[in-house]
């Protein structure tokens, strides 16, 4: 534990800063099983985002198990200290006006109950999207082999083979990629953003 540290108030309110740049950060949330389609539909909404002229930035799984996060395995605690790093920088990000978008597996309820809690408890918005599609379907899918190598056995602790996936209960947004194009995703996440006002469509 930090001792001796005191939080330096910064000159800018989060209000004036997003008077200023004109634009509202928040947190995306993106959940559910590995190859859902959460990373796919997250770098389609950033490119739109960004094409719109809003700041929009991505954290994704193994990207930030190449740096950031790169000491910690996949154990249980290890698991749990990503997501809170994760939620940390994205909350950070978000806080400068950014809309961050987070695509992780991040299988347990208490782990995303977490990060919806550091957003909320700082008054920053978390919008939590479950990309579900059935089991059956993303086994077909498997773009990086890892279904096959934990069904053989290589990869212990699975999230859906060896492992739980535990579903959201009341996600903002739940998308099933088994039966919605990218496109459509991505539509229905801008509209989702517009009508709670937290990005303008500008035509
Ligand atoms: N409707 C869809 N939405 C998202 N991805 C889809 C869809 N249909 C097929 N896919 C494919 O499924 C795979 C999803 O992989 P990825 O986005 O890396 O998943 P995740 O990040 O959830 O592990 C990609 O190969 C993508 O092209
Ligand atoms: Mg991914």
């Amino acid at each position: 534990m930090s001792t001796n540290i005191t939080w330096h108030q910064s000159n800018v309110s989060r209000e004036e800063r997003e008077k200023l740049l004109g634009q509202k950060g928040l947190t995306v949330w993106f959940t559910g099983l590995s190859a859902s389609g959460k990373s796919t539909i997250a770098s389609a909404l950033e490119k739109q985002l960004l094409q719109m002229k809003i700041s929009s930035y991505r954290l994704d799984g193994d990207n930030i198990r190449f740096g950031l996060n790169k000491d910690l395995g996949f154990g249980q605690k290890d698991r749990e200290e990503n997501i809170r790093r994760i939620a940390e920088v994205a909350k950070l990000f978000a806080d400068s006006t950014t809309i961050s978008l987070t695509s992780f597996i991040s299988p347990y309820k208490s782990d995303r109950e977490i990060a919806r809690k550091l957003h909320e408890d700082s008054g920053i918005p978390f919008v939590e999207v479950y990309i579900d599609a059935p089991l059956e379907v993303v086994e077909q899918r498997d773009p990086k082999g890892l279904y096959k190598k934990a069904k053989a056995g290589e990869i212990k602790e699975f999230t859906g083979i060896s492992a739980p996936y535990e579903a959201p209960s009341s996600p903002e947004i739940h998308i099933h990629t088994d039966k919605t194009t990218v496109e459509e995703s991505v539509k229905i996440l801008i509209e989702f953003l517009a009508k709670n006002n937290y990005i303008t469509i500008v035509n």
